[in-house]
């Protein structure tokens, strides 16, 4: 049995590299249009997704090498607006922000107090020739809180009763959980 064992290992560690390789390939090279291929300058990988929650605070990232010459813009892909442009806004839209720390190269876009028509895809590009770009998709959720327990309780006077309330789709910490103690008149139950 000894020698089977030792050859499926070796077969699964060949195909943890060449699939680590491949997407290697993927993520760090594109074709330019004399068809040879220039290194990716993004750190950060294509498509990722970031999920925020209504009304908190959205963080896009992108991260360049440490030496890249490119300025970097953000661009909203639904209707192509941009967003901005190095560290300077151009949309009205004052909620959006570049979040720039230079010598790690990042260049996160800040989108405050999110909104559901928010949603949808972002673009980062990077200005040299030929352009960059990774693409970086928002989704929005909307956080809910619930008692967990949520039948009627009956409990004895005098005695201790616990509740527990969950936080649900929420990205963020809440700032702050309010109790309300809603107030009705005792009602008489009776027992079969
Ligand atoms: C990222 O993916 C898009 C397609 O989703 C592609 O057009 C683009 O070239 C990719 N960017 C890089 C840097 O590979
Ligand atoms: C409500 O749920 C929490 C957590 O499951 C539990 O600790 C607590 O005892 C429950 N309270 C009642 C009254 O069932």
């Amino acid at each position: 049995m000894e020698p089977e064992k030792l050859h499926i290992q070796i077969y699964l560690c060949l195909l943890l590299i060449t699939s680590s390789y491949s997407n290697v390939g993927k993520m760090t090279s594109s074709q330019n249009h004399f068809g040879s291929t220039v290194p990716s300058q993004f750190i950060t990988k294509n498509n990722t997704r970031v999920i925020a929650q209504k009304g908190g605070l959205a963080i896009l990232p992108c991260v360049v090498k440490v030496n890249s010459p490119a300025t970097v813009s953000w661009i909203r892909r639904k209707d192509f607006q941009l967003l901005t442009v190095g560290l300077s806004t151009h949309s009205s839209d004052k909620r959006f922000l570049v979040e720039h720390t230079r010598h790690m190269g990042h260049w996160s876009l800040r989108i405050k107090a999110v909104r559901e028509d928010d949603k949808g895809l972002y673009e980062c590009q990077l200005s040299i020739y030929p352009t960059q770009s990774i693409f970086i998709e928002l989704k929005i959720v909307e956080a809910v809180a619930e008692i967990s327990n949520t039948s009627d309780i009956l409990i004895d006077e005098a005695s201790t009763l616990q509740l527990q309330c969950k936080l649900k789709g929420a990205t963020e910490n809440p700032s702050f959980v309010f109790w309300i103690y809603i107030h009705m008149s005792k009602q008489k139950h009776s027992f079969p």
